[in-house]
Formats: structure tokens, C-alpha cells, sequence
């Protein structure tokens, strides 16, 4: 219908004849002169509907109002001296309207096109309204880009894109199935995939080699800002690979990606094991755009009169005594900032949030200071690296806890402090992960990655020491992806499996036709998944995930717009054999 898209047209153009296909974003009654702001995909352009060129069109230029879509036929001139509009891409030009028409109409709109004060709820429930806008135009143009990208990055390196199922066995990721009741098979379901990772093995067991797919996954967890129920991922699995050559890889997809992006990233990235991470950084997706690194001090502590502290110190292996040292803190952080930090770390279980401020000539002082020797005062500086005006945090208590606290004040201390340059982009691979999760007070092992991560010393007999071929690659701070190099023999995974106390009747009912797999010929294999939603959040600077999704779910896991979940008819139910028991009442 259309010969031009509105905002494409320019200067160039005076002259032409153009018929163009929008919404009404604007109309303005000038004494006569009807101005309308077209708007399609590409941005807005001026039509103007004066009776002196078509009475017709002007007569039809009365009735429109906010969103209705048109179809102008018109003529495109400059503007005026001094009607150009330097805010529009179009502000120098505007189309003289001969023959109009209202293709629809619209009713006025649950909100402005755009207005981002509106309560979310309202706008997913109309998310085709709010998608309406260039900047949602923009995200989900770059969404496609990316998608293009790292399908070219593959299908040049060799890699198949295969689909796999979505009606299937639970798959090991760690978080809640959701379920697909069976017709045919009462009392039986399905379990939509949490990610592809099995069916990829038995590809590369079916010797395709390299595999990739752009796949859609499903888990059942709590949601935050950047977690969905439903999401994607870029999903790469390859064989006879080593840890080396999957990483390098992935960071040719993640540059190729990038570069459509327009942005430079140059691999290699750095790397960091894991142990290294917590230590540093508290968190093994650290944000590495700032510095604010953590300073291990429980030696210094051994004999303090701080009795917390002290004794803290006296148990190495399972406690922290550690430092955050921030630079200018003395100065920046108030009293009551202080007061906020405390109150923000008690919130993951600290115990309290002990501090010093750096004075003339490492004078310290704090609530605690009285308790320091001047020895350990003298030792923490240098230690801390320290000088006057500088403020130093200290977390004392379980490993565990310290480092989660410690890493989330850190990246707290950075966004109050302004430390974090939004255009950088630090990434990180973290590997060398532990092969296992030892809950504190608990039996139960559970594997870090998923118990079909090839171990690095499966010879070991101090199973906390055995580590894995896993590998998560960060950015700023954000876990993008993750993978590993798979366990492709049998005995290895039996051994595994022992050592998380799978018995061998559980193994076989929950993953047999793997373990089947294992034993017909299966090759060397590994591979990596990128959260692809995660990715274009980033690229797009977005700070919800919510964001780069058409049609997401809230943070409870609903769909405004269709109402999903909802009721369905007793007639499904009952050809589903299923009988719903009414949730208590509370
Ligand atoms: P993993 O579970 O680490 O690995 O997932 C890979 C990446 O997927 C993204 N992601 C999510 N994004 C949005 N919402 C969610 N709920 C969500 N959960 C995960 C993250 C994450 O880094 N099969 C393995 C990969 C492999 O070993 O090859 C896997 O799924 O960015
Ligand atoms: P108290 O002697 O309990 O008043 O604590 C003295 C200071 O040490 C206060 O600033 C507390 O916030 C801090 N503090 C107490 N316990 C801990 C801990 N486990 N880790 C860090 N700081 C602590």
C-alpha cells in the first residue's frame, strides 16, 4: 500500500508523491490547518490537511483522533523558515495531504503510547500497545539481529541447528518442571524441557558433531529481574573438544554478536577460577567494571580483644573475616549510609557490619577501634592498602554468608558511589568450579553444575576438592552463560552418581536413556548455553528482562494479556483424568 516508510523520507524527497501507512500519534487543529504526526515502525513524519489542497482530505483530517491509522497520499515540501522541528528526524520536510483515509479507528487508549509511569500491569495486559513504541521497535530489531548473527557465527563453523522436543522427560537443571498431563497414559506426564542439555548429548552420540539450536526453555523457579519462567537460550554443543576450544567458541559467537550490535569486544577474555571470585569479589559472577576488591584479614584477628571477631578467627576452614576497603568512603558514606549498608546486609544474614574510617596518618577510627591493638590497626592499613579518608567494612562469620553479603555491599557501595561506567563491558569466565555443593550442616551433596559435568581430578578422594570442566561466562556482573565438558563414559558417571547418592534404580528410571547412550560408542563432548534474553537485557540496556520479551510473564508468573494460567473446561480435566482439589482456604 505504501511507497515510503515515514521517517525515511528527508530532504531528498521534496517533491515526490508518496502514499504512507501509519498511526495517528498526534493531531493538532491550527485555525483551519490540520497537522497530524504519522507514525510507523520507522518514526514520525508531519501530514498536513489544509482545505486549500483538498477540501476532501481535510474534511477526514476533522475526525481523526490519537491512534487511528491512516493511509495519506500527499506530496512532500520543506517546512517553513522557522517551523522546522530539530527534534524530529523529519523536522525539516512534511507531506501536503491530498487523499486521506481512517483504515480503522481506536478507542481512546488505557494510557499514552510510550508513557513509561504507567503500572506495569496495565501495559502487559495491553503489551501490543506498549510495544507500539520506536524504543520497543528498537529492542526487538536488535533481538532479531542477535538471533541472525549467531546463527551465521554457527552455520559458518560447521555447527547444525537441530530442534528438540518440548513434550518430554524432566531434564537436570536443578529448579521445578512444569507439567503436561498425558490423555493417553493416566496419571503420567510430561515435563517441559528446562533446557535441550540431554537430547544435545545424544546428538553428539548420533555423531553430528556440532549442534546449536536457538531453544526455548521452561523452569518453574522464583523469578527476578532477570529471570523468566519461559525463556531462551543459545544452545551449542560440540565434540572431541577440549575445555579450550568450546570456550574459544563461544567468544567468537559473542564477539560476531556483538559487532552486529555495533559494538567491539575483543577475545580472549580474561579467566578467573571460581575459588579466586568468591574470595575477591564474594560472588561467582562477579562485576568487574569497578575495583572494591575483598581483603582477607581473619589472620590479623587471631588474638583481638573483639571477642566476636576473635572468635571467628579461631575456626580458618569454615569461617571469613574479610575487608572491604572503599576508597574515599570516609567522606562519601555518611552516618546514615553506614546505618542503610548495615540494615541492607542483615538482610542475607550478617550479623552486623563492623567499620573504620582511615584518619591523618592512619588514625582509625570506629566503633571498634577501642578494641584494636596498634598492632592490628597498623596491619589492617597496610593489609587494606588504606590512607587518609579512605573507610573500611568488615564482615565476620561463615564463608558461606560473609562472601554473599560482602558481594552484594560491594556492588551496593559501587552503585551508591557511582563507581560503574555504564558503556564498559568487563567479561569473565569463571572456571575451575567444584564439582560439588556441600550444604553447611547438611549430608546432601548436590552437584554445582549438573551431575553430567566431566570432573577434572575424579581420582581424588576429597570429594570438596574435586573440581569440575565447567566454565559460566559473565558480564558485568551478569551470568550469561554457562557449560562444560561432558562425562561421555560410563564408570565416570556411575562414579558421580554414587558420590551424590543417586542409587543406580533412580539413575536408570530418571536418565536411562542416556546412560544407555554412554555405552554405544559415545565420543569426547562439551558445550555452552547463552541466555539470549540476558544478552539482548544487556546489549539493550535494559534492567529487566521483561523488557526484550514480547509477551512476558509478570513476577508471578502470569500472563496479563491472555490470562494464562487459568481455569479450564471439566470436560478437559476429566479426559486428562485429573481432579482438582480445591486450595485451602486460609
Ligand atoms: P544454565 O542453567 O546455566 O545451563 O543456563 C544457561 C543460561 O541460561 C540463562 N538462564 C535464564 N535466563 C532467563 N530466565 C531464566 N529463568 C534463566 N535460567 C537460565 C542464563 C544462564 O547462564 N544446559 C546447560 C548449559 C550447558 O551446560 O551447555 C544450562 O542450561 O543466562
Ligand atoms: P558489638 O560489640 O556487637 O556492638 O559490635 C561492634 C561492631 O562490630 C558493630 O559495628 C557491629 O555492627 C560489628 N559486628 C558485630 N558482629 C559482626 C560480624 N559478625 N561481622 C561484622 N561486623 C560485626
Amino acid at each position: 500500500m505504501r511507497t515510503d516508510y515515514c521517517a525515511q523520507l528527508s530532504e531528498k524527497d521534496v517533491g515526490k508523491e508518496v502514499v504512507l501507512c501509519g498511526w495517528a500519534n498526534s493531531y493538532r487543529d491550527h485555525g483551519g490547518v490540520i497537522f497530524i504526526d504519522l507514525r510507523d515502525k520507522t518514526g514520525i513524519v508531519q501530514l498536513v490537511c489544509d482545505p486549500a489542497d483538498s477540501q476532501e482530505a481535510h474534511k477526514i483530517a476533522t475526525r481523526v483522533r490519537d491512534e487511528y491509522v491512516l493511509i495519506a497520499k500527499g506530496k512532500v515540501r520543506l517546512r517553513g523558515e522557522g517551523l522546522e522541528n530539530p527534534k524530529l528526524k523529519t523536522g525539516k520536510i512534511e507531506v501536503v495531504v491530498d487523499e486521506l483515509s481512517i483504515e480503522n479507528e481506536s478507542e481512546p487508549l488505557p494510557f499514552m503510547i510510550g508513557d513509561t509511569n504507567v503500572n506495569e500491569e496495565i501495559r502487559l495486559k495491553y503489551r501490543y500497545l506498549d510495544l507500539r513504541t520506536k524504543d520497543a521497535f528498537n529492542t526487538f530489531q536488535l533481538r532479531s539481529k542477535v538471533a541472525i548473527a549467531a546463527r551465521n557465527f554457527l552455520d559458518r563453523n560447521g555447527f547444525l541447528e537441530v530442534e528438540t522436543p518440548i513434550l518430554t522427560k524432566s531434564t537436570p537443571e536443578g529448579a521445578r518442571d512444569y507439567l503436561v498431563p498425558s490423555r493417553l497414559y493416566p496419571g503420567e506426564f510430561y515435563a517441559l524441557p528446562q533446557s535441550p542439555q540431554l537430547f544435545k548429548q545424544l546428538l553428539m552420540v548420533a555423531g553430528f558433531d556440532r549442534y546449536f539450536q536457538i531453544a526455548k526453555c521452561f523452569r518453574d523457579e522464583d523469578l527476578r529481574a532477570d529471570r523468566q519462567p519461559e525463556f531462551t537460550q543459545i544452545d551449542v554443543e560440540m565434540s572431541f573438544c577440549t575445555e579450550d576450544e568450546v570456550i574459544e567458541i563461544a567468544e567468537g559467537l559473542i564477539a560476531e554478536i556483538f559487532k552486529a550490535s555495533g559494538i567491539e569486544v575483543s577475545p580472549p577474555f580474561r579467566r578467573m577460577p571460581y575459588a579466586e571470585a568468591m574470595e575477591k569479589y564474594g560472588s561467582d559472577k562477579p562485576d568487574l567494571r569497578f575495583g572494591l576488591e575483598l581483603v582477607d584479614v581473619i589472620d590479623i584477628f587471631e588474638n583481638t580483644d573483639l571477642k566476636v571477631f576473635r572468635d571467628i578467627a579461631q575456626f580458618k576452614k569454615i569461617n571469613r573475616i574479610k575487608a572491604l576497603p572503599v576508597p574515599g568512603g570516609a567522606e562519601a558514606l555518611s552516618r546514615k549510609d553506614i546505618d542503610e549498608l548495615t540494615n541492607f546486609v542483615a538482610k542475607f544474614g550478617a550479623k552486623g557490619l563492623a567499620w573504620v574510617k582511615v584518619k591523618a596518618e592512619g588514625e582509625l577510627q570506629g566503633p571498634i577501634v577501642k578494641f584494636l591493638s596498634d598492632e592490628e590497626k597498623s596491619a589492617l592499613v597496610q593489609r587494606c592498602n588504606v590512607k587518609e579518608g579512605d573507610l573500611i567494612f568488615f564482615g565476620a562469620g561463615s564463608k558461606k554468608v560473609v562472601l554473599d553479603y560482602l558481594g552484594r555491599l560491594r556492588n551496593e557501595v559501587a552503585k551508591r558511589l557511582e563507581l560503574i561506567d555504564n558503556d564498559k563491558f568487563e567479561f569473565v569466565w569463571i572456571v575451575d568450579f567444584p564439582m560439588f555443593e556441600i550444604e553447611e550442616g547438611e549430608v546432601k551433596i548436590k552437584a554445582l553444575h549438573h551431575p553430567f559435568t566431566m570432573p577434572k581430578n575424579i581420582d581424588t578422594d576429597d570429594i570438596e576438592a574435586m573440581t569440575s570442566q565447567a566454565y559460566d561466562i559473565v558480564l558485568n556482573g551478569v551470568e550469561l552463560g554457562g557449560g562444560s565438558i561432558r562425562i561421555h563414559k560410563t564408570e565416570i558417571q556411575k562414579r558421580i552418581f554414587e558420590i551424590l547418592g543417586i542409587e543406580e534404580e533412580e539413575a536408570r528410571e530418571k536418565f536411562g536413556f542416556l546412560l544407555d547412550a554412554l555405552k554405544y560408542g559415545a565420543p569426547p563432548h562439551g558445550g555452552f548455553a547463552i541466555g539470549f534474553d540476558r544478552l539482548v537485557m544487556l546489549l539493550s540496556k535494559k534492567d529487566n528482562i521483561r523488557d526484550v520479551i514480547a509477551f512476558p510473564k509478570t513476577q508471578k508468573a502470569q500472563c496479563l494479556l491472555t490470562n494464562a494460567p487459568s481455569p479450564v473446561d471439566p470436560e478437559q480435566l476429566k479426559e486428562l483424568h485429573i481432579r482438582i482439589r480445591e486450595p485451602k482456604k486460609v
